[in-house]
């Protein structure tokens, strides 16, 4: 626990129950029964936003490739949705082993994760498929899901074969895992390690956000600006391609403090 009453120890304080069941099970459910709570209304503009971006970048055709990382996929797998089509194999990854214990049962099994999600994204991919035939096609590309840390100069500690892929993907990871700038900044230099030369970057997360909440627990991280973002990976040898914000001016929620998001698609030099 930090000084200030947050934590950022993920391994043994990230509750990936509640964190599913809030942020993409009952946010969305009463989201869509009433406008009345803004705080799941800000969480559900939020998660609209990326499977929008993820679903528009995938879908114009200019990101596939043979192998995408998804870096700190938490027990979601919203992040891999639109992508899975356009690329042939997929690695999930954790630093946190209770994150990756509901992948790998997700994957490794008949069930069902994000239902309700992966439709919504059915709708923007005018997909006729089922739920469960777009998530056994998802579940087949799949090759593993591996243990990183991406404060470390070699993420995977050399536990992975695979040293660099044709695309990373990574969803409100990188500042929940730093918090100062120049911790983002060296986790931006760690990640883009992972990358092939003109190999493409999927990146989103939050801007200003300083603290988030995962049941009763307080997670810190870097607050963040899109200049900070945006210099940082330039910085790391990127040509950012597509930048998007959404700002607001809000209070501290019920879930967090965040002031807008951001998706950034970037191509390594
Ligand atoms: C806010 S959650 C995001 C989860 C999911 N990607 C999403 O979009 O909902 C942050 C995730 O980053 C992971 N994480 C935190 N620190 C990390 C680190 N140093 N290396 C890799 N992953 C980390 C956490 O375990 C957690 O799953």
């Amino acid at each position: 626990m930090a000084a200030n009453g947050m934590t950022v120890d993920y391994q043994s304080e990230f509750d990936p129950e509640w964190y599913i069941n809030t942020f993409y099970g009952s946010v969305l459910n009463e989201v869509s029964q009433s406008d009345q709570k803004t705080d799941n209304r800000l969480q559900f503009n939020l998660l609209q936003f990326n499977l929008e971006k993820y679903h528009e970048v995938f879908h114009s055709g200019i990101v596939k490739g043979g192998s995408l990382l998804d870096i700190g996929t938490g027990p979601s797998i919203h992040s891999i949705i639109s992508a899975c089509r356009h690329v042939d194999d997929v690695y999930l990854s954790d630093i946190a082993p209770q994150n990756r214990k509901v992948l790998t049962d997700w994957w490794k099994s008949d069930k069902l994760l994000i239902e309700k999600i992966t439709e919504y994204v059915f709708g923007l991919e005018k997909s006729g498929q089922t739920v469960a035939e777009w998530q056994q096609t998802m579940k087949e590309k799949v090759r593993d899901v591996l243990s990183i840390d991406v404060t470390l100069v070699k993420p995977f500690g050399g536990g992975c074969d695979v040293t660099q892929f044709d695309i990373i993907t990574s969803s409100l990871c990188l500042e929940a895992a730093a918090q100062t700038l120049d911790q983002y900044r060296s986790n931006a230099a760690n990640v883009s390690s992972l990358l092939k030369s003109g190999g493409h970057l999927i990146l989103n997360g939050v801007l200003g956000q300083s603290w988030y909440r995962v049941g009763e627990v307080k997670f810190a991280c870097v607050s963040l600006t899109r200049e900070d973002i945006e210099s940082i990976f330039v910085s790391c040898g990127f040509e950012i391609q597509r930048f998007e914000i959404v700002k607001f001016k809000s209070k501290d929620n019920e879930y967090s403090n965040f002031q807008g998001y951001f998706f950034m698609y970037a191509v390594k030099r």
